[in-house]
């Protein structure tokens, strides 16, 4: 079994290549991952040294390199994580999340058909559902509910989920999409929430909370959103969306709280800032499908799975310090462009 991995060097990427390289050692894995400023490549340092495991730098919007390594490679199955991801940037600039996230999932899938790949798998958000009220907390995102987005981002990838289901509706594509809820854990990028109220607390900087901090939240410890991908492309039905969640609402405020609480610093460095121009006000999703489907159920508590973070935060600071200061590019250099034994 080979398994193309894009955007493996980031945070969701990066996690399921170990969780795949720990669980299924049967497995090939290939990243292709262009290494944007969300690109790491010292998230994947110990993958790189596992037979099992290939690193190609290269663009998922590059029909050329696409088909050239789908030709080389004969992948049984594609997932792709790769995006732009960050919601605040798509708001500056929306163009490359256009680019990335639909033309690069067309370029794709192009050549998932062209080669016969096996399973094609969509790794989408439940920001593509838009948002809930703040004051019914009995409805849930579920798979029937309306695509309805609010920023560029969640556009683009509500784009590229309908180019999904049109790719299998109009060329029988194998194709399935999961939708998953916020995630949590090991190398997140720390531009993001959690990660960046870590950051900075530790720097003793303020913690910068858009609007009254009461925006809500779904959240999940990333190795259980690799489980349920990994449940996806053995067992789930083609054609079909599957909401991975974890019923773990919480409102931004009580994040920040909880990250000052364990890192034993002051309430005082939380700082109300500007809101997210059409900021979302709560996600939260159904899991039923999956669960009934797949028998998929989250691991990790959140009380557990924040204090882990947490910790790995504080045990890794070259990994988020060399990030911040942008030393990261040269590693970059140093890991890719010299040769390896
Ligand atoms: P991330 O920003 O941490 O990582 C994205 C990775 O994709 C980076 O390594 C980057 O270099 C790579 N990439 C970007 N553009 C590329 C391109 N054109 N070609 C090849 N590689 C490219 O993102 P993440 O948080 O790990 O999210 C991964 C996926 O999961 C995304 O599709 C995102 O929409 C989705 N998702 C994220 C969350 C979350 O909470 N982070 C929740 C649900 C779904
Ligand atoms: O729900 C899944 C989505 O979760 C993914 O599709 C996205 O890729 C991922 O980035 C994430 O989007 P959010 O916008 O929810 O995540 P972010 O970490 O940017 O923000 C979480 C909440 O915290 C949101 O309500 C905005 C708020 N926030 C964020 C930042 C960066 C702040 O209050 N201050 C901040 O500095």
């Amino acid at each position: 079994m080979k398994i193309l991995v894009t955007g493996g060097a980031g945070f969701i990427g990066g996690n399921f290549c170990y969780y795949m390289l720990d669980n299924r050692p049967e497995y090939k894995i290939v990243c292709l991952d262009k290494l944007t400023y969300a690109g790491n490549l010292s998230t994947l340092e110990n993958a790189l040294k596992n037979k099992n495991f290939k690193f190609v730098k290269g663009d998922i919007a590059d029909k050329i390199l696409v088909d050239k390594l789908f030709a080389d490679e004969k992948f049984d199955v594609a997932v792709n994580f790769a995006a732009e991801s960050h919601v605040d940037r798509s708001i500056e600039n929306p163009e490359v999340f256009l680019v990335t996230n639909i033309l690069g999932t067309q370029v794709l899938m192009d050549a998932c058909r062209k080669y016969g790949v096996k399973r094609y798998h969509q790794v989408s958000t439940d920001e593509v559902y838009g948002d809930l009220p703040l004051n019914r907390p009995d409805l849930l995102f579920t798979e029937e509910t309306p695509i309805k987005t609010s920023s560029p981002y969640s556009s683009s990838k509500a784009g590229a989920d309908l180019l999904v289901h049109a790719y299998y509706r109009t060329y029988g594509l194998p194709a399935t999409i999961s939708r998953c809820s916020n995630n949590y854990g090991p190398y997140h990028f720390p531009e993001k929430l959690i990660p960046l109220m870590i950051s900075r607390a530790l720097a003793n900087e303020s913690l910068p909370v858009y609007g009254d901090g009461l925006n809500v939240r779904d959240w999940l410890y990333v190795e259980d959103h690799c489980s349920a991908i990994d449940l996806i492309i053995r067992k789930g039905r083609v054609g079909e969306v599957y909401n991975v969640g974890g019923h773990n609402e919480m409102t931004n405020i009580d994040i920040v709280k909880t990250i000052l609480n364990e890192l034993g610093k002051p309430h005082s460095l939380i700082t109300y800032v500007k809101d997210r121009k059409g900021h979302d006000l709560r996600y939260a999703i159904d899991p039923t499908k999956i669960h009934n489907e797949l028998g998929w159920l989250p691991k990790t508590k959140f009380a557990d799975g924040i204090k882990k973070t947490v910790e790995w935060y504080l045990q890794n600071k070259p990994w988020w310090q060399s990030i911040i200061s942008g030393e990261y590019k040269n590693y970059y250099d140093k890991m890719y462009n010299s040769p390896r034994g």
